[in-house]
């Protein structure tokens, strides 16, 4: 007797402790955040509701499978290419991944444009490349040109697209930054992919995914980095002078570059090896600082970029797409954006000078903040002063 209850004891221990850790794995189990159905209430419900009770709130049975997304294995095969050895550590990361073109969401916007039943005549959207790392850009992009508006009638609405950046401690510290501002502004999209510079193109693709869901009506956009000036102002102007202006034609326009010629230098941040890139020439495009594009453009863009493998470089594969397309990219003088070297007599900083232009790399933070209060000043007067 003493034995058996000795045994049914340990027994009863063992099925306790096994509960207990069972428990305890459920729990420390990574929130699914990325899971769409998680995530599209986001910006609404996460102040009053825990993601995690959030989580529960979803996981109802007949819910689970269907919305899990497949996680993109990187494909060996590549290896086995001859010159694989020979690349850097990120071309070989690149070729790895190169065929992956979805990542789960951690952060959606599903109402930046009003989502599917109340959708908004959004003007121009801005959609401006980020990392987690950038938050003072981020800050003051919202204060300046990137202040959602509406300017001579137009809505302007903003999005900042971002991946993950970091490993372990760091990468959660960031995505929860990330998620305070999304919280905050409702106006970070974003993805879990390495945002890395060779990531770029993934990025733009998963943006015009998401636009082709989530936003489909915007007239413009505005694609651009986070270190730039633009006049948002003057954009809206632009546009809106257009004989087509209501998005539905063909347009791409940045500061434009003909036959420039892959890099096929290895230690440069461009470097495209053969093997990624044949021709001798990469065909025209707007360099990705900045460019403006018709909601058109985006979604003929989007469509066609199924059948065109991924190119590093992601305002060259924006121009590949184009010619794929026989859909010109053009030229806009009043956006400037690589290798502008004024003369020594145009102070790039002077009010005036910015007031005419569209676009400008790169400033930092706080000249973005002075200049933008310096155009905007009523009482800036242009015509006097040379
Ligand atoms: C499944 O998720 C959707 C949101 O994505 C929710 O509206 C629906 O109620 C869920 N269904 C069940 C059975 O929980
Ligand atoms: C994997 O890489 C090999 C070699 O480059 C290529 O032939 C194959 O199409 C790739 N598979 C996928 C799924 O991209
Ligand atoms: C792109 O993102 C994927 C997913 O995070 C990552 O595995 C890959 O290394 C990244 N590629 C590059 C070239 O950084």
């Amino acid at each position: 007797m003493g034995r058996i209850s000795r045994v049914k004891d340990i027994f009863a221990i063992t099925i306790l402790l096994l509960g207990a850790m069972l428990v305890l794995v459920y729990f420390n189990e990574p929130q699914p955040c990325y899971q769409e159905s998680a995530i599209s209430e986001g910006h609404k419900s996460s102040r009053k509701t825990s993601s995690l009770l959030r989580w529960h709130q979803k996981m109802k049975p007949g819910n689970l499978s269907q919305d899990l997304p497949t996680i993109c294995k990187r494909n060996t095969t590549v290896a086995t290419i001859s010159s694989f050895e020979s690349f850097s550590p990120m071309i070989q990361d690149f070729l790895y991944y190169r065929h992956c073109r979805s990542f789960p969401m951690i952060l959606d916007l599903p109402d930046k444009c009003g989502g599917a039943d109340e959708p908004e005549d959004v003007f121009l959207l801005l959609v401006i490349k980020s990392s987690p790392k950038n938050y003072e850009r981020r800050e003051v992009l919202r204060k300046t040109w990137a202040e959602e508006r509406s300017y001579k009638g137009k809505m302007i609405r903003r999005i900042f697209i971002i991946g993950t950046d970091g490993s372990g401690f760091e990468k959660e510290r960031l995505n929860q930054l990330v998620m305070l501002e999304h919280q905050h502004y409702s106006d970070v999209l974003q993805w879990d992919f390495k945002d890395s510079f060779f990531n770029l193109t993934l990025k733009q693709i998963l943006f015009l995914q998401w636009m082709e869901r989530r936003c489909p009506q915007a007239r413009f956009l505005l694609n651009g980095d986070d270190d730039v000036f633009a006049n948002t102002n003057n954009m809206v102007e632009y546009l809106q002078s257009l004989k087509d202006n209501d998005g539905s034609k063909h347009l791409f326009t940045g500061q434009l570059l003909r036959y420039s010629p892959p890099v096929r230098e290895p230690w440069s941040k461009y470097f495209v090896p053969f093997l990624v890139y044949q021709k001798d020439f990469y065909p025209a495009y707007c360099s990705g600082g900045g460019y403006l594009l018709s909601g058109y453009t985006a979604s003929v863009i989007y469509k066609i970029s199924a059948s065109i493998q991924i190119l590093p470089i992601d305002d060259v594969y924006m121009g590949m797409c184009l010619a794929a397309l026989k859909l010109n990219p053009d030229s806009h003088m009043g956006v400037k954006t690589l290798w502008y070297v004024p003369s020594k007599k145009v102070d790039t900083y002077h009010p005036c000078f910015l007031k005419e232009l569209l676009l400008m790399h790169k400033f930092p933070p706080s000249d973005v903040y002075f200049l933008w209060h310096q155009i905007n000043n009523p009482n800036l007067n242009c015509n006097t002063k040379t």
